[in-house]
C-alpha cells in the first residue's frame, strides 16, 4: 500500500473526509459506519440529510453483507458491471452502515468503481466508503483534484489524485428492491447494456423527472445560463446574445459550427464519449470565463449520448426560487 492510501485511510478510520477519483467523477468519502463523520461530509457538501449517498465497495465486496433480499436481476447486473458505472440500489442490511447515509430509508445504493486508486483505497480500508460526488451540493461534478481542492479547499482531508476521470458523467442507477428494475438516473452504464443483461425494456424517465429522491432537475447547473440549442440555429442564437452585449460559449459536437467571431468555442467534442469525458470541465471552463449564456447541442441519443443530454437538460433548467 502507497503511502498516500495508508493516509487516507488513517483519516477514513479517525472520521475525516477522502476525496478520490473513480472513472465517473470525484468521490468525497466517509466512514459510512461512523455517523459524525457522514453528519460531516452531508455539512461539507452542504446536502440536506435526506438525501441518499452511494456506498462504494471494493472488488471483493459481497451484496449480501451491505443488503438482504438481493435478487437475481441485482446479481446479473453486479456480475457484469462491477467494477463499473453502475449503482444497485437493493434493500439495505440493517445495522451494516449508519442511517445517515442512506437519509434514513431503507434501501441503499451500492457500486464499485473501476478505478485502480478508488479499487486500492477500498481494499485497504476494508469495508465500504459513503461518497457522494465531490462537489457543493448543485454544482458541477468534479472529474480532475484541480476540480475537487477548488470547490471544497480546506474543508477535505485528502484528496487523492487520479487525473482526469475515464467517464465524466455519474453512475447509471438502478433500483432493485422489488421484482421490476427501474432507472434512477442515466450514466455511464447504456440503458441498452443493462436491458441485454436483465433481457427487458426498462422504463425511460422522461427528462427533467425527478427520480433519484434528493434529485432535482436543476443539478449539475454551472452559473452560466446553459440553453439547449439545435445545431442549425447556434450562429444565430449566439449573435443575439453577443448583441445583447452578453458573452457565449458554444457547446456542440464536432465538426465546428461557424459562429460568431467573439464566440467562445468549448471544445469541440468529436464524439460522445469525449463530449461526456469532458462535459463538466467545459462548464466550469465556462465559468472560469466569466460567460453569461453556453449553447449546448446535446449529442444523438443512445448509449452515453443520453447521460450526457440528461446532464445538459438539468444544467439548462432553473429551478423556480422558493
Ligand atoms: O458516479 C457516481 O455515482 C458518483 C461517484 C462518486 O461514485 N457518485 C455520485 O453520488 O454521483 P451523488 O451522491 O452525487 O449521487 C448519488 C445519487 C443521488 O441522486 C441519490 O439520490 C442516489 O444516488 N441514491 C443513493 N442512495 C440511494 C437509495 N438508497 N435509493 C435511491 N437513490 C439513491
Ligand atoms: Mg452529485
Amino acid at each position: 500500500v502507497s503511502d498516500a492510501i495508508a493516509r487516507a485511510v488513517e483519516v477514513l478510520r479517525a472520521g475525516g473526509l477522502v476525496a478520490f477519483p473513480t472513472e465517473t467523477v470525484y468521490g468525497l468519502g466517509a466512514d459510512p459506519q461512523n455517523a459524525d463523520a457522514v453528519r460531516r461530509l452531508f455539512a461539507v457538501k452542504g446536502r440536506p440529510p435526506t438525501h441518499p449517498v452511494i456506498a462504494h465497495l471494493g472488488v471483493n465486496a459481497r451484496l449480501d453483507d451491505w443488503a438482504i433480499s438481493v435478487n437475481d436481476a441485482a446479481r446479473a447486473l453486479a456480475a457484469v458491471f462491477w467494477p463499473g458505472p453502475l449503482t444497485i440500489v437493493l434493500t439495505r442490511r440493517p445495522g451494516a452502515i449508519v442511517d445517515e447515509v442512506t437519509g434514513g430509508r431503507a434501501s441503499v445504493g451500492l457500486r464499485v468503481p473501476d478505478h485502480p486508486l478508488a479499487l486500492e483505497l477500498l481494499d485497504a480500508f476494508g469495508g465500504a466508503v459513503a461518497a457522494p460526488s465531490a462537489n457543493r451540493f448543485g454544482r458541477v461534478s468534479p472529474t480532475t483534484a484541480q476540480h475537487v481542492h477548488a470547490d471544497l479547499g480546506d474543508d477535505v482531508d485528502v484528496v487523492l489524485d487520479g487525473g482526469s476521470c475515464r467517464v465524466g458523467v455519474e453512475s447509471t442507477i438502478i433500483d432493485c428492491t422489488s421484482a421490476e428494475p427501474a432507472v434512477l438516473r442515466v450514466g455511464g452504464v447504456a440503458l441498452e447494456e443493462v436491458e441485454r443483461v436483465l433481457d427487458r425494456p426498462m422504463r425511460r424517465k422522461t427528462a427533467g423527472e425527478v427520480a433519484a429522491p434528493g434529485t432535482l432537475a436543476a443539478h449539475y447547473a454551472p452559473r452560466a445560463r446553459v440553453e439547449i440549442v439545435d445545431r442549425a440555429n447556434v450562429a444565430a442564437r449566439a449573435m443575439q446574445i453577443l448583441s445583447d452585449r452578453k458573452t457565449v460559449g458554444v457547446l456542440h459536437l464536432g465538426p465546428r459550427i461557424d459562429v460568431p467571431e467573439k464566440s467562445v468555442v468549448l471544445g469541440p467534442p468529436s464524439d460522445a464519449e469525449e463530449y461526456a469525458r469532458t462535459l463538466y470541465a467545459r462548464l466550469r471552463e465556462a465559468d472560469e470565463r466569466g460567460l453569461d449564456v453556453v449553447l449546448a447541442v446535446p449529442p444523438p441519443p443512445g448509449r452515453i449520448g443520453t447521460a450526457v443530454a440528461d446532464r445538459l437538460e438539468r444544467a439548462a433548467h432553473r429551478e423556480p426560487s422558493h
